[in-house]
């Protein structure tokens, strides 16, 4: 197992500290925290703006982490636009393709959705009084790209759906889904959102096959504030822009105005470059380490599982085979998830506990919320170990 943390300024900051709320957001390398701060320090001034170097310089850095985070993904720059969060991306998306929504249309999304990723649809069919279709998480665990084909008609313009479950891990076969929605409707657009994918598995544009797909870097060891949203080229030239401002521009006069190319197109206004830089960075740091990440994510899943499972009264949601990510939502008998997350912190146990901004998926699961540990590169074993301790401390207190 490599030590990873020795890279994470933060966790050498806090020894002790077990951190594993890192489906809410990872920790920052020292690189990217470096690299963030060496722009500032460096190479500070507004891109695509001015013809003095430093400008050039920094609009240089700006386009190249672009290139760098198109190449880890395996797309062209001018697929990606940068955002603020995939929130954004995903409310922005909803808004320019309201165009492309007509009355008789419907709009597919599933009940595992995080709210960011529900509710622009939602908000969307109700605008366009257009039916907004949700395929249930029992579907979904049998079989997501049936329980996906089966709502997409003739009339279907948009689908969206997970690509990892923030709630539970469960990975969805986004090349499968994508197959068969093709098949049964060549015009609907698909929309991916692969926020906590990113941090798990290696995103590839080309393979995946969607039209849209979302992501927040800081959940895959980037800064907070950036988000990457890739768009097919041909889909980014037709639609409408999210914003409208400086930079998105090519011509504007007192009648009207004409679009820059993608990606301008869709970054009005001045966009944070360090970010940017910062996210590159931390891509290239999750790639660069991927097959490691992935053995010891994996191995260290089992075990919290396993643990997990040894305990009375505790029942962990899904993770019935091997196709999810190491996020791990779980209940015990008679304590409420906060009760047992307070318990963690003074263990020095950062777990999350509510409904992880999914209520629909809540619902479908019959509960209000759960408790919910998530893992990334740097934790280890003991970070498990002491979860399972605070656990027990809170059944002995309360259950
Ligand atoms: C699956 C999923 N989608 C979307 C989001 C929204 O991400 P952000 O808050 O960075 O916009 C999250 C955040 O937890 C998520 O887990």
């Amino acid at each position: 197992m490599k030590d990873f943390k020795k890279d994470f300024p933060l966790l050498e900051n806090n020894p002790g500290l077990h951190y594993l709320d890192n489906a809410a957001t990872t920790q920052k390398p020292g690189i990217v925290i470096e690299a963030i701060k060496r722009f500032y320090e460096e190479k500070n001034a507004n891109t695509h703006r001015s013809i003095y170097s430093l400008s050039e310089q920094a609009t240089n850095m700006l386009e190249d982490a672009r290139e760098k985070i198109a190449l880890l993904i395996n797309t062209n720059p001018e697929e990606i636009i940068f955002t603020k969060n995939a929130t954004e991306g995903l409310n922005n998306l909803a808004n320019s393709l309201s165009a492309e929504v007509k009355e008789n249309n419907n709009i597919v999304v599933t009940e595992l959705e995080h709210h960011s990723n529900f509710v622009p649809w939602q908000q969307l069919a109700k605008k366009k009084k257009c039916e907004f279709r949700v395929a249930k998480y029992e579907d979904v665990l049998k079989d997501s790209a049936e329980a996906i084909k089966k709502l997409v008609d003739s009339n279907t313009s948009i689908v969206s759906f997970t690509h990892m479950s923030n709630v539970t891990g469960k990975i969805l076969n986004v090349k499968k889904i994508v197959g068969m929605v093709r098949k049964k409707n060549k015009n609907t657009i698909i929309v991916v959102d692969s926020c906590q994918a990113a941090a798990h598995l290696k995103i590839n544009a080309e393979e995946l096959g969607a039209d849209f797909i979302c992501m927040s870097a800081h959940k895959f060891y980037g800064p907070m504030g950036i988000g990457v949203l890739y768009g097919r080229k041909e889909l980014l030239k037709n639609i409408n822009p999210f914003l409208y401002g400086g930079n998105m521009i090519s011509k504007v006069t007192i009648e009207k105005s004409e679009w820059a190319e993608p990606p301008g197109k869709f970054e009005a206004g001045t966009i944070d470059v360090a970010g940017i830089i910062g996210a590159a960075k931390a891509l290239e740091y999750f790639h660069g380490n991927y097959e490691e990440i992935k053995k010891d994510e994996e191995a260290l899943k089992e075990k919290l599982l396993g643990k997990l499972r040894e305990i009375k009264g505790v029942k962990v949601i899904g993770h019935e085979d091997k196709g999810y990510g190491p996020i791990v939502s779980f209940t015990v008998n008679r304590i409420h998830p906060h009760d047992l997350a307070t318990i963690a912190d003074r263990n020095n146990v950062c777990i999350r506990a509510g409904h992880h901004c999914a209520q629909p998926f809540m619902a479908a699961l019959g509960v209000s919320a759960t408790s919910r540990a998530s893992l990334a590169c740097y934790n280890k074993e003991e970070d498990v170990d002491k979860l399972i301790e605070s656990i027990n401390q809170a059944k002995k207190m309360l259950g």
